[in-house]
């Protein structure tokens, strides 16, 4: 298997089976179920802050997956989010569940004019992307003078992993200041995922009824079962103290 196959399968093949999901028990499960990068709506309405989303704010969610996330951000700042995501299947997924607009695209060639969004945010996405410079410095590109760039990125606290899901690559904290001087992005503040205070019960069982579904409809797919895979081994890094997830807001330097 190809690290292309197993985040296909993760990222492409869940997010169709998860729609599907949603579809048959209802719409209150899409938000939760469509938010996979940080899983927490405390960190999102944070970082949304932050960023100063609100009514006419022009955001792009880079790399938005189903699309929880922009949803949540939309229906709570009151903005309309633009999405970007690679994975076709996603794309489909975050249309049908919430019909905001999205563009298949890569975070590293975003089809965007120069500083046409006034927030940008990035959620569990550098350490899949495979050159992670490139997709800062795309963030950078698109966003207004002025804008300010929001990123949820899971670090290694190790010297070496004994285990990584297909596709990952996880930086140390000295890395990533390293990628983020490069890309001249200042850090005006930033706060540890862990320190956010879980979701609520209703969230969480609502995004648990959603793998239950796909589970018994999958479960015996292999497709399922790599996802499952690669799932479990992020779970057991970031219970380990392993990676640990970061949220950041920057600034064009
Ligand atoms: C952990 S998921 C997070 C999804 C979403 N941001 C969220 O918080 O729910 C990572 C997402 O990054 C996407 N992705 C992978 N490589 C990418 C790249 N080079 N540029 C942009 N997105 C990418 C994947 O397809 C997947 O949807």
């Amino acid at each position: 298997m190809t690290d292309d196959e197993a985040m296909a399968d993760e990222f492409d093949t869940m997010a169709a089976w998860t729609a599907d999901a949603v579809a048959e028990l209802g719409p209150e499960h899409a938000v939760p179920a469509g938010c996979r990068g940080s899983g927490s709506p405390a960190a999102l309405r944070w970082l949304a802050g932050r960023l100063g989303l609100g009514p006419g704010t022009r955001l792009l969610d880079c790399g938005a997956g189903v699309g929880g996330p922009a949803e949540l951000a939309a229906r709570e700042f009151g903005m309309r989010p633009v999405l970007a995501e690679p994975m076709l299947s996603a794309c489909r997924a975050s249309a049908r569940l919430f019909g905001r607009p999205v563009v298949a695209a890569a975070g590293e060639r975003l089809p965007f004019a120069d500083g046409m969004f006034d927030a940008v945010w990035s959620l569990g996405v550098l350490c899949t992307a495979p050159d992670q410079a490139g997709l800062l410095a795309e963030l950078r590109r698109v966003v207004r003078p002025g804008g300010r760039i929001g990123l949820v990125a899971y670090l290694r606290t190790v010297r070496r992993l004994p285990e990584q899901p297909e596709g990952n690559s996880f930086r140390t904290d000295a890395e990533l200041a390293g990628l983020l001087s490069a890309a001249r992005l200042g850090v005006l503040e930033q706060a540890e995922l862990a320190d956010f205070a879980a979701p609520g019960p209703d969230w969480q069982a609502a995004a648990d009824r959603v793998d239950e579904l796909i589970e018994r409809r999958h479960g015996s797919d292999p497709r399922w079962q790599t996802a499952r895979h690669q799932e479990q081994i992020i779970g057991r890094l970031i219970s380990d103290g392993r990676v640990a997830g970061r949220v950041l807001v920057l600034s064009p330097a």
